[in-house]
């Protein structure tokens, strides 16, 4: 057996006996379905400084101008992109009844298009847009783009609903997910460059509390070697596959 199919058998066998299985994505889970990451070669913050475009402080400062360098650009990627082989191999999990919740920092909702029933948005969606005003929500389809940035009918900015540098994650989303951490059986840690805190932590949390970490990556992470049981290196949609098969032939008793 090679080295990695005597990992793929360990994950498998973990998942197997698993029942409270949580999953934690990240952009590298839809980079398969055309969508850039951040971080690395051909990432996002290689061609804009996040500090400039994707703080805060920016957006209120110039709302313009980060419709035009970052939210359009993402939005054009997302109205194109389908959920991959990993997508689907995640939602066969949770139909296996391995995983229960997936805790995702994306804001493309490919987790929902390929069917997944419990998906928390970390970082928010970029589904709806948000008054930057009144904080009502709206959907993209109902609001004029003629004129850059997007008016509420307060007369407000819109934005997309998602979390910016220098803004905290909802509240209740975030205890929701420290406490589904501490409390799964299995992790699995997908397409993440692991980086960015706090959702950086809930493997270390699920690790401490004794969950099995299983991590999929075509390079190392922080986890890597430190927090992650096994870690899967290659690319989301071929490693699910070849899990989730794996899983399927230990279920059946093969
Ligand atoms: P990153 O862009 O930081 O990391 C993407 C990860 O995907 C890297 O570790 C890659 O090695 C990995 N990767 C590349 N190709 C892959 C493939 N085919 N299959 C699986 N993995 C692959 O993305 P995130 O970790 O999601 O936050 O970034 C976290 C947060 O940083 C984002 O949610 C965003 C960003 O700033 C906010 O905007 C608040």
């Amino acid at each position: 057996m090679t080295d990695l199919s005597s990992l793929i058998e360990q994950s498998a066998q973990a998942c197997a006996r698993a029942r409270r299985g949580v999953a934690l994505t990240g952009a590298g889970i839809s980079i398969e379905s055309g969508i850039p990451p951040f971080r690395g070669k051909g990432g996002l913050w290689e061609k804009i400084d996040p500090m400039k475009y994707a703080h805060i402080e920016a957006l209120e400062r110039n709302p313009a101008e980060v419709w035009q360098v970052l939210f359009l650009g993402i939005a054009d990627h997302l109205t194109k992109a389908a959920p991959n082989a990993g997508h689907k191999g995640l939602h066969r999990l949770e139909q296996m009844g391995v995983l229960q919740t997936i805790i995702t920092q994306n804001v493309d909702g490919l987790h929902q298009a390929a069917g997944s029933g419990d998906v928390i948005e970390f970082h928010g969606t970029h589904a709806r847009l948000r008054c930057m005003s009144c904080h009502q929500s709206a959907l993209w389809h109902t609001v004029s783009l003629e004129v850059i940035p997007p008016r509420c009918g307060c007369g407000g900015f819109l934005r997309p609903d998602v979390v910016m540098f220098g803004e905290l994650i909802d509240t209740a989303l975030l205890q929701r997910s420290q406490t589904l951490a501490a409390t799964c059986d299995v992790m699995l840690v997908v397409g993440t460059s692991a980086t960015v805190e706090p959702a950086a932590y809930l493997p270390v949390l699920a690790k401490h509390n004794s969950a099995f970490i299983i991590e999929i990556n075509p390079e190392p992470t922080p986890l890597t070697h430190r927090i992650s049981d096994v870690t899967l290196l290659g690319p989301a949609g071929e490693m699910m596959d070849r899990l989730v098969n794996k899983v399927a032939d230990l279920r059946h008793g093969d």
